[in-house]
């Protein structure tokens, strides 16, 4: 790959440069954080997990016509990737309820939510993603009408395509976060999506296989993230 810089180095990604200007490389590290960034582990195995889930789930949304920046799998754990021009919002889009909307409302966790809901917050660790909306979007122009439509429209194409995958392998796509980004005037889906950014239980008894496990300190984190990977038919390297 020759002269990579490292150009951003996120919670749990690093971004480097490549030869060529429109791409990047990402590199899935171990480190994992939660409650934006106060508690940060670096779990075995976990970046390499998340970059061929990444690329699987990604190369799965392109096939159904959901444009995303994945290019091709560099290494073990790291892809190159279409350069975008981020918008600083995370789109999130729920089928159960857990988790902050929980807390904020008050439902219990576990509901169906029929229609599945759809949130944005903006990305800012010191301010904890606070949640907004469309009004402030467009008065602070971190999007336009036009963007704000279309992440909104992907989002539930997304939730159209791995709700079923998910539940092909006996899996629940509880929720999950999004990020968006430009290139050469088209609206891309970029970022990752991994058990990181998303919430999974087994449908039949409910166990957490996502992230959760992290933040409520429950082991086997990256055991589940496999566990997922292998029921969904995500081929991993074997463990030297
Ligand atoms: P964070 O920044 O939240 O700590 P990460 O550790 O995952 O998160 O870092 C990845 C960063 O790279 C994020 O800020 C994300 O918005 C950004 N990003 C993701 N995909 C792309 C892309 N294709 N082009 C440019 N930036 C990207
Ligand atoms: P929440 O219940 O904490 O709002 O999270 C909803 C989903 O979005 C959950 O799957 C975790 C994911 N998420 C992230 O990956 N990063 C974030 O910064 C936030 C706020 C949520
Ligand atoms: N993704 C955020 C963080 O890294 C929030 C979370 O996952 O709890 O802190």
């Amino acid at each position: 790959m020759g002269s990579q810089q490292l150009l951003y180095t996120g919670k749990a990604k690093s971004l480097f440069t490549t030869e060529n200007p429109d791409q990047l490389l990402c590199q899935f590290r171990n480190d994992t954080s939660a409650f934006d960034g106060q508690r940060i582990e670096k779990l075995d195995r976990k970046g390499m997990v998340n970059n061929y889930f990444n690329a699987f789930i990604m190369e799965k949304l392109a096939t159904h016509g959901i444009a995303n920046h994945f290019v091709k799998l560099q290494s073990d754990d790291s892809s190159i990737v279409k350069k975008l021009r981020m918008i600083p919002v995370e789109c999130v889009v729920r089928n159960i309820a857990a988790g902050s909307l929980c807390r904020r409302l008050g439902v219990e966790a576990g509901l169906e939510l029929n229609p599945p809901t759809f949130e944005f917050f903006l990305k800012n660790d010191e301010l904890h993603d606070p949640m907004v909306n469309d009004s402030l979007i467009l008065t602070f122009k971190w999007a336009t009408q036009e963007d704000i439509d279309q992440m909104k429209a992907k989002a539930f194409a997304v939730n159209e395509v791995l709700k079923k995958l998910f539940q092909e392998a006996g899996l629940i796509l509880v929720d999950y976060k999004l990020e968006f980004g430009h290139f050469n005037g088209q609206l891309l889906l970029g970022d990752e999506f991994s058990p990181d950014g998303c919430r999974i239980w087994d449908a039949a008894t409910k166990k957490v296989l996502d992230k959760d496990r992290f933040r409520k300190e429950m082991g086997d984190v990256v055991e589940a993230y496999e566990e997922v990977a292998q029921r969904l038919g995500i081929k991993l390297p074997e463990v030297a």
